[in-house]
């Protein structure tokens, strides 16, 4: 019989982060070639019924754009383990929606393209990533082509995101003439040989040291010394410090000939960490082998027009899920069926019967679950929710057509709820304007099409002068909106927000009245 413990020891549930372009789609597919999970039609998924992914209507944009910002979930078996992939978006305007996703994770592949390092754009989710802490695994991709010096890359990782690099391979011939990597942990040359279209594994052939050095010459020669020069100051792995998030194990390689790639992945197996007890409210461990629960980190709904409904997506904490089981919602104490419970592999979807820790599950219309709830059977549990980040943009969303005023209020509160943008409202005028606030401007726009597209409401957006928010309360609000420049609005739960044109009308107004509740929101980068 298969138990808690053991099952959760043989997962590994990781996202994986990059700059657009990186190469985060290729490596995702390349993952899955060497899980077995690939179509022999190159880079199609496959899911279990072996139809092709659906694509959504609103992933033209993504496609347009070329950035993902659907999350979508990755299950596939790889050597004895289970691998859980989970997707995030790939621009920092949707910072937020990755650090929803890094809660369900237990470690983090970072991507980086060896021409270009870490890109001021996408430092934001990298630093959010370092604010959880999460044990972080380095991929610096495209070694196949001419790119940048490999020590200047380690110095680049430790100065823009502190956390301190240790090469678990390092490459053999420059940029551009990527002849294989050193395994660090044994000293071995590991050789790749290209395959047809990078459609099946790539070759790779153990070298001895000294035979490297004979006939890959000056290559050799250099990586050695290089590699010397690493020992030299301590980069080497180390567990207690990368389990911490403080240094990441670096892996070298090529994405699209598929060099490095089952080096990557076996590094994810045996480095990063199995599930484990997942930390309640009051700091107490869920043990893994308590009844089942699970923490929700994700609602998204009309993912695929085929599919016009609600998923609430869940990480299994502790115990067996199993479909049917009737598990009760912390936040309301309900107790409800989840007759509906769903597995994604990629835009496909099929229905779950079990699921053990590090897993996750998609409940279909289970209207209640919001972000950030806990579910149990049998012993009570609540995990700690997801902060919402400060945002800093701020604009006023109307309705053009009155006839579609329904429809309207129905978009912007599933847009709420899933926090694509939150929505806050002004008491006196409710839903005719409310105020969508948001971390980044392109979240206005996702927000806008969806509102089109899913719900055929036509709106017009204005952009508020305000830019900065602090959380306060009953007690503060009429003094705060008697003042000039200042607004003070609620959220769908009641919490208010007073809203600033500037950070220094706020200290102004922060020193002349200290007898004001203006509490800072959760600032991104600093948040967990
Ligand atoms: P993303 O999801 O991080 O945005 O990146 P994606 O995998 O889509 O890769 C972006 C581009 O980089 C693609 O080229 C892809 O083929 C290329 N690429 C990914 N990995 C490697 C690699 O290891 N080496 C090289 N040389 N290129 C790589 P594209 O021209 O934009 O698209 P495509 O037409 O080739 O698919």
């Amino acid at each position: 019989m298969p138990d808690a413990v053991t099952e959760a020891a043989r997962r590994r549930t990781f996202a994986i982060i990059s700059h657009p372009d990186a190469g985060k789609t290729t490596l995702t597919e390349k993952f899955l070639l060497y899980g077995g999970a690939l179509t022999s039609e190159a880079g199609s998924v496959k899911g279990k019924t072996g139809r092709r992914s659906a694509t959504s209507d609103w992933m033209e944009m993504e496609q347009k754009r070329g950035i993902s910002i659907t999350s979508t979930v990755l299950q596939f078996p790889y050597r004895d383990h289970v691998i859980n992939l989970l997707d995030t978006p790939g621009h920092r305007d949707f910072s937020e929606d990755t650090y929803r996703v890094l809660a369900a994770a237990d470690a983090a592949v970072m991507v980086l393209d060896a021409a270009k390092g870490i890109e001021p754009q996408t430092l934001k989710l990298f630093e959010v990533c370092r604010a959880r802490n999460m044990p972080l695994l380095t991929f610096i991709n495209k070694w196949d082509r001419p790119g940048r010096d490999a020590l200047e890359l380690l110095d680049e990782i430790e100065e823009q995101i502190d956390v301190k690099p240790t090469p678990v391979t390092w490459p053999v011939g420059i940029p551009g003439d990527f002849r294989g990597v050193i395994d660090r942990r044994t000293g071995d040359f590991i050789r790749f040989t290209r395959t047809a279209g990078g459609a099946t594994e790539a070759g790779e052939e153990l070298v001895e040291p000294d035979r490297a050095a004979v006939e890959e010459g000056e290559a050799w020669a250099v990586a050695e010394h290089e590699e010397q020069l690493l020992g030299a100051v301590e980069a080497d792995f180390d567990e207690k410090s990368f389990l911490a998030g403080d240094s990441t194990p670096v892996f070298f390689g090529s994405a699209l000939t598929n060099f490095g790639v089952r080096l990557l992945l076996d590094g994810v197996v045996d480095l990063a960490p199995a599930p484990g007890p997942r930390v309640d409210q009051k700091d107490e461990p869920r043990p893994l082998d308590d009844p089942f629960s699970g923490f929700v980190f994700k609602v998204q709904a009309n993912m695929d027009p085929s599919h016009r409904d609600r998923l609430a997506f869940f990480r299994v904490c502790s115990g067996r899920f199993e479909r049917g089981m009737q598990v009760t919602l912390d936040r309301t104490g309900r107790t409800f069926s989840t007759k509906y419970a769903q597995q994604m592999f990629g835009q496909e979807r099929d229905t779950v019967d079990e699921a053990w820790p590090g897993d996750v599950v998609g409940l279909v219309n289970a209207t209640d679950v919001r972000i950030g709830d806990s579910l149990w059977i049998d012993q009570p549990v609540t995990f700690p929710g997801i902060p919402s980040f400060a945002p800093t943009n701020f604009a006023t969303v109307r309705s053009i057509d009155s006839s579609k005023f329904k429809q309207f209020r129905k978009g912007i509160a599933q847009l709420d709820e899933e926090g694509v943008v939150q929505v806050l409202r002004d008491p006196d005028l409710g839903d005719q304007a409310p105020v969508l606030a948001a971390v980044g401007p392109m979240q206005f726009e996702v927000a806008l099409h969806r509102l089109e597209t899913e719900f055929g409401a036509k709106v017009e957006l204005s952009h508020t002068r305000y830019t900065i928010a602090r959380r306060t309360d009953e007690e503060s609000e009429a003094a705060l909106r008697a003042m000039r420049d200042v607004d003070v609005l609620r959220k769908a739960d009641g919490t208010r927000y007073a809203l600033f044109v500037s950070t220094y009308w706020l200290d102004r107004v922060e020193a002349d009245h200290p007898e004001l509740t203006l509490d800072r929101l959760v600032a991104e980068g600093t948040v967990g």
